[in-house]
């Protein structure tokens, strides 16, 4: 009953401003995402992924570490018919890929400058990045190399405070590159500013943070990540 509960509460996993803008730049790549092997990694509601299926990708995987998502993203896939060329995976990040390599792959990872988000009724691990907002995004980028097929595009939601040159240091051993594709930029409400973390606070105000009377705003980006030898990698 309570499982039921937590289900029925579509704002536990409802998509976000970030959702939205990622799921702008999807509608707009269609030929990239068209018989693509595609990943969403963290996929929350599903409706990333159930978007890529519905727009023609050949299958595609969807990696959640929590339970309660998973049983949503199943849910919308089925109410959709999306189901036959899905997989969902309950795990943690690259853990749950084995040796797979996706042509697309998307996320909109926590990354909220704070260790504990709390007020939002969202579960623990959906926005919270640590200090720097940067803890399970650098995860994803130090692991995406080995996932990344040849002539491959990653893309995913960046904050402003992660810092798109810390991001581009962290891809260049791996051989890759990153370009902000868009910008855009969302409300931040009450509770998230209680939790920001004071430092990033100070160095974004009024570059990337915005305040105008009792409302805040936080900008952010659309990255893609991609091979920097495209055709050397496709050969
Ligand atoms: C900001 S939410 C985004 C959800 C969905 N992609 C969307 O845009 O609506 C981040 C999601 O990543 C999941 N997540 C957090 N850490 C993860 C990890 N280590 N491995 C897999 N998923 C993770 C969370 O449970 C949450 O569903």
């Amino acid at each position: 009953m309570m499982l039921q509960n937590c289900l029925n509460d579509t704002h536990l996993f409802s998509p976000s401003e970030y959702t939205a803008a990622l799921l702008l730049y999807i509608r707009k790549h269609a030929v990239r995402v068209r018989s693509s092997r595609a990943l969403d990694m963290g996929t929350g509601s599903g409706v990333m992924m159930a978007t890529l299926l519905a727009m023609g990708a050949q299958s595609a995987l969807g990696v959640e570490l929590e339970a309660l998502a998973v049983q949503a993203a199943q849910k919308l896939l089925i109410q959709e018919g999306l189901q036959a060329k899905a997989s969902l995976v309950q795990g943690d990040m690259w853990a749950a890929c084995g040796d797979e390599r996706f042509d697309f792959v998307v996320t909109n990872l926590p990354q909220f400058a704070a260790n504990h988000v709390e007020g939002d009724g969202r579960l623990p691990s959906w926005s919270a990045g640590g200090t720097d907002g940067r803890r399970t995004v650098d995860v994803f980028l130090n692991g995406l190399g080995q996932h990344l097929a040849p002539g491959g595009l990653a893309v995913m939601t960046h904050n402003v405070f992660l810092d798109v040159n810390k991001t581009q240091s962290m891809l260049d051993p791996l051989g890759l590159q990153t370009r902000v594709a868009f910008c855009a930029s969302a409300p931040l409400p009450a509770h998230k500013i209680a939790c920001l973390s004071q430092q990033v606070l100070a160095r974004f105000m009024g570059q990337g943070i915005h305040k105008m009377g009792g409302y805040w705003f936080v900008d952010f980006d659309i990255i893609e990540i991609s091979w920097k030898q495209q055709e050397d990698r496709k050969a």
